[in-house]
Formats: C-alpha cells, sequence, structure tokens
C-alpha cells in the first residue's frame, strides 16, 4: 500500500561502481513507482514493494535480483534489498542495575575515581602539539557543549583537561543531548585530559542501523585525522550481511595502517543470546567482533562503595564471531583460556570457539555520573563508559610517543597481546550474562587468570601501561 507522505524513501546500492563513494537511489514517494522501476532495472529481478509495520515503512524486495556480469567484479554489496530492520539498539543502559541500587547510593564514578584507580597522576595530561582524540554518534545523538562545560566544573577539579571540544565533523544537530554522546564527550576529556577532542557526528542510517561504512568512508578521504576514535555502538553481528561487514573490515585495516587506533565497545548483554527455534545461541555484537579493531569490556568495583580490585561487570559483551575467524595475535591467549576453562565452558553449540574472540581490554562500566541536558545523571552503565577512559588514555600515550620521535600506536592488538598483560590489572572474578534457559541459565563466560572472552586482558595501569608501550 502507499502512503501520501512526503518522507523520502532511500534504498540504498551502496559501491554499485568501484567508486569510494556509496551511490545512493532515493526513492521519493512523490515518483515512488518510477523510482522503482528504476531500482528493479538497476537490479533485473527484484520486486520492491512498501512493507509497513506500526510506525515504520521500508522498502524491500520480495524477489532475489541479479546483478549484470560487467557490474559484479566491482560490486562488493548491495544493501537495503532483502533485510528487514531489526530492533534499533545502541549500548547505552541508563537504567540502574536493579540489584545495585537498592544498596546505598553514595559513590558514583567520577574523573577523580577513574584517574585514581587506573594511576594516573595531576601530570599525566597530554602535552605533545598535534595529538587529538575523537568519539563517533550516530543515532541521532548528539552532545551539548555546555553540559560538557558543567560537567567539567563540576567534576574536573583535580586535573588540567578542556571544557570545550575542538572540532564537530557533521551536523550537530538540535534538540535534546543524547546520554550516549555526553557520556563519550565527559569522559574521554577526562582520562584523554588536555587533548584536542572531536566529535565526529553521522546522520542517517544503513539498513536502519548505524552507517559504519559511511563513517569510515568520510575517514578514508581525510588526511588529518585524530589517532585515536572511540565508538560505544554495535549491532548483532546476524543483523548484517557479511559483505557489508568485510567492506568495512577494509576499512578498519586501512585506518590501522595509518596509525588509527579505533576503538569500539564490547556491547552490553555478555555474550548475548538468539532465539532460534529451540535451539539458542550466543550473539556476537559487530563491529565489536571484528578482528581489526580494539574491543573494550566492563568491570566494576569489587566493592561498588570503595576503589577497589576489579571484577567482571555481568553485562560486559564478549565471545566468539561467528563469522570472523580467530586472528593470528590472539591464538595463543584465547586457547590458553579455552584448555584452562575447560569442563566449565558453555556448551559448543552456543558459540564458535574458531572465530574472533573479545573484548581485547577492559575499564569500569558501572554507576558513572554525566551531565546531559544541564542535569547530573548517576548510575550511568555499561560498556559505552569503559570505551571512552580506555581510549583517552591511548591517546595519552600516544602523546608520550610523538613527544619521544615515535609513531603513534595504530592498531593496537598485536602489540597489546604481546604484552601478556603487562602493564594490566588482570580480572579474574565473575562470569557475564547470556541465555536464559535451561542449559546455561543465564551464564555466559567467566573471567580468569590471563586473557578471558569477558574482560580481555584486564585494566589499564596507566604508568605501567605506559611503560610497556614506549618500549
Ligand atoms: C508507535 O508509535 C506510538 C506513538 O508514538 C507508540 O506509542 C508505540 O509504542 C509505537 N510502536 C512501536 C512498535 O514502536
Ligand atoms: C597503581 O595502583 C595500584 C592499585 O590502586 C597500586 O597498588 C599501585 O601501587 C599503583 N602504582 C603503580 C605504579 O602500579
Ligand atoms: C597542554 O597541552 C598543550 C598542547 O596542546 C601543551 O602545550 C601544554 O604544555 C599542556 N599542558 C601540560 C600541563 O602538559
Ligand atoms: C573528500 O574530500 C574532498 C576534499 O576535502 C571533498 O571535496 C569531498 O567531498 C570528500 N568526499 C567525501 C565522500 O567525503
Ligand atoms: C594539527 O594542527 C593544525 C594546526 O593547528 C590543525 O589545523 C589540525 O586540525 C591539527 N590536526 C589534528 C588532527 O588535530
Amino acid at each position: 500500500s502507499e502512503s501520501k507522505s512526503n518522507h523520502k524513501r532511500e534504498v540504498h546500492f551502496e559501491n554499485l561502481q568501484s567508486f569510494l563513494l556509496p551511490v545512493h537511489v532515493y526513492l521519493t514517494s512523490d515518483c515512488y513507482v518510477c523510482a522503482r522501476r528504476q531500482a528493479e532495472k538497476l537490479l533485473p529481478g527484484s520486486r520492491f514493494h512498501r512493507y509497513s509495520s506500526e510506525n515504520h515503512s521500508v522498502l524491500r524486495s520480495s524477489a532475489p535480483y541479479s546483478v549484470p556480469d560487467e557490474v559484479h567484479s566491482h560490486l562488493d554489496f548491495v544493501g537495503g534489498v532483502h533485510r528487514f530492520p531489526p530492533k534499533v539498539q545502541d549500548f547505552i543502559n541508563s537504567s540502574p542495575h536493579s540489584k545495585r541500587s537498592e544498596a546505598g547510593l553514595h559513590l558514583g564514578v567520577t574523573p577523580y575515581i577513574l584517574r585514581q584507580r587506573y594511576n594516573l597522576s595531576s601530570s599525566d595530561v597530554g602535552g605533545a602539539p598535534n595529538n587529538s582524540q575523537a568519539v563517533a554518534q550516530f543515532l541521532e545523538q548528539y552532545y551539548h557543549p555546555a553540559d560538557l562545560s558543567e560537567f567539567m566544573s563540576m567534576f574536573g577539579g583535580s586535573f588540567l583537561h578542556h571544557s570545550a571540544v575542538e572540532r564537530v565533523v557533521g551536523t550537530q544537530g538540535g534538540g535534546k543531548a543524547g546520554l550516549e554522546a555526553s557520556l563519550d564527550v565527559e569522559y574521554i576529556m577526562s582520562t584523554g585530559a588536555n587533548i584536542s577532542t572531536w566529535v565526529f557526528s553521522n546522520a542517517g542510517r544503513h539498513e536502519s542501523q548505524e552507517p559504519f561504512l559511511q563513517w569510515m568512508l568520510l575517514l578514508s578521504n581525510m588526511s588529518d585525522l585524530p589517532w585515536v576514535h572511540t565508538i560505544s555502538y554495535g549491532d548483532d553481528e546476524d543483523s548484517l550481511s557479511t559483505a557489508y561487514m568485510t567492506r568495512i573490515n577494509t576499512e578498519f585495516m586501512k585506518a590501522g595502517v595509518r596509525g588509527i587506533s579505533l576503538l569500539f565497545a564490547s556491547g552490553d548483554s555478555g555474550a548475548g543470546c538468539r532465539h532460534m527455534g529451540k535451539e539458542n545461541a550466543f550473539r556476537p555484537s559487530f563491529p565489536a567482533s571484528s578482528p581489526y579493531v580494539t574491543t573494550v569490556g566492563g568491570t566494576s568495583f569489587k566493592n561498588p562503595f570503595k576503589l577497589t580490585e576489579e571484577v567482571t561487570d555481568y553485562i560486559s559483551g564478549g565471545g566468539f564471531s561467528n563469522v570472523f575467524k580467530m586472528p593470528d595475535y590472539q591464538a595463543s591467549a584465547v586457547d590458553a583460556y579455552l584448555r584452562t576453562a575447560g569442563s566449565s565452558l558453555p556448551p559448543q553449540s552456543y558459540y564458535s570457539p574458531t572465530g574472533r574472540a573479545y573484548p581485547d581490554i577492559a575499564a569500569l562500566s558501572d554507576n558513572y555520573w554525566v551531565v546531559s541536558n544541564r542535569v547530573p545523571i548517576p548510575w550511568v552503565s555499561g560498556t559505552s563508559a569503559s570505551t571512552p577512559v580506555v581510549g583517552g588514555m591511548l591517546s595519552l600515550i600516544n602523546g608520550q610517543r610523538l613527544l619521544k620521535g615515535l609513531p603513534v600506536l595504530g592498531f593496537l592488538n598485536p602489540r597489546l597481546y604481546k604484552l601478556q598483560g603487562l602493564g594490566l590489572f588482570d580480572v579474574t572474578d565473575g562470569c557475564h550474562l547470556s541465555c536464559l534457559d535451561e542449559e546455561v541459565q543465564g551464564k555466559g563466560f567467566c573471567a580468569a587468570p590471563s586473557w578471558d572472552p569477558v574482560t580481555g586482558w584486564g585494566t589499564p595501569n596507566y604508568p605501567k601501561l605506559l611503560a610497556a608501550l614506549l618500549n
């Protein structure tokens, strides 16, 4: 059925040509029929219809398509033809963990607490000229400059910091600030203090989810870029096509060899759960499961009211990709974990032990204070928080390397796994969540000495990690 709205209907035919730029075909409701004909001509066999749910309508083809031979060899993927949008999600979890909110509500994580825990002294701030860092935002999430300056005046007293973002790339929307955006900016600038910070604000969607490829193509086309980028967004691996993820991986590799470090949140559903008929399986998240990025898991304080050692935050995303093979750099660490964990591992039908395993590293992800829309908000949790915290520390290390005339870190994982946990606090306690069924009863993987698929190698002990990464 056709509705009389003025909204643009959009179908993506990404990389129909061998250019870097994705090609978009816009189907407008004004001439829906002729636009549909054009799409059907480009993709012989396809038959486009408008499918509507309660509040949403998408154009999809009910039939398979083909592409001309001359085009095929230049094509990475065709998107927006068959897949329907999954439930849109980001990783922010602003509702209190019910278990913890009943206990005394005093201490929350602030920049001061983080800098104490990770041994950042007041002189551990950026000093290198032209060092910079970035967060990327999606799904119409915007930060407000006034929130950032209010956050810094409330919480930035104990260290030299910037109170404003250096540059916004993309359009900053009006309206309310997003909690995710506020969190990311406020915390990357608290650990990566006194370092210029950029925000990449990415409008639009790919099949209703984050347009990760368009953002990466934008980076690819820029010559002057921050060295560290943190991203607290992700999608279920099974909601994206392998061809599309593979194309994004190519961009991740290009960024890595340029010296850029990409950090992704590992997700907030532990091992996740996918219900497939009677069977359940764990549900990895992408880009967390990409072999070409550094993925950050989450922890909480053992005693939530004290600066104690850290334990697993049970929401910490982790596990094994069902799509990407295990990269060489992590093979021996992951093998050691699998061998040691042995019979305490979940049944093999739930995951692919030969896949890319994540996370790689972790940081506190529980009970943060964030200022959003001029209001200080407690109990903000998720690997959304741990990711910018680690990113800021990597920026500090890049700064120290630059001051010594060394190249920046770039893709961190091969070096990180060689350190074998040196410079990190090993997290060995606790398990994360997964399917609530009889077989695994909500339990995914468990933390263990050295690397594990819940907290990676552990959390940064800044001075030691700096020393190790200056080597
Ligand atoms: C559709 O929109 C209405 C009104 O905004 C809302 O109450 C409802 O929850 C929405 N339904 C879905 C499935 O998103
Ligand atoms: C870092 O922090 C830990 C725990 O808070 C502490 O035991 C240690 O002495 C600190 N310093 C270094 C250099 O590790
Ligand atoms: C802060 O950063 C600037 C470079 O952006 C540097 O010149 C200055 O020395 C830094 N401050 C401290 C205390 O390191
Ligand atoms: C790439 O950069 C050039 C020069 O800055 C600009 O004109 C062009 O629009 C950019 N292309 C994309 C896809 O961002
Ligand atoms: C490096 O410094 C120049 C000159 O101040 C500035 O224009 C540029 O944006 C900086 N680059 C980055 C990546 O911060």
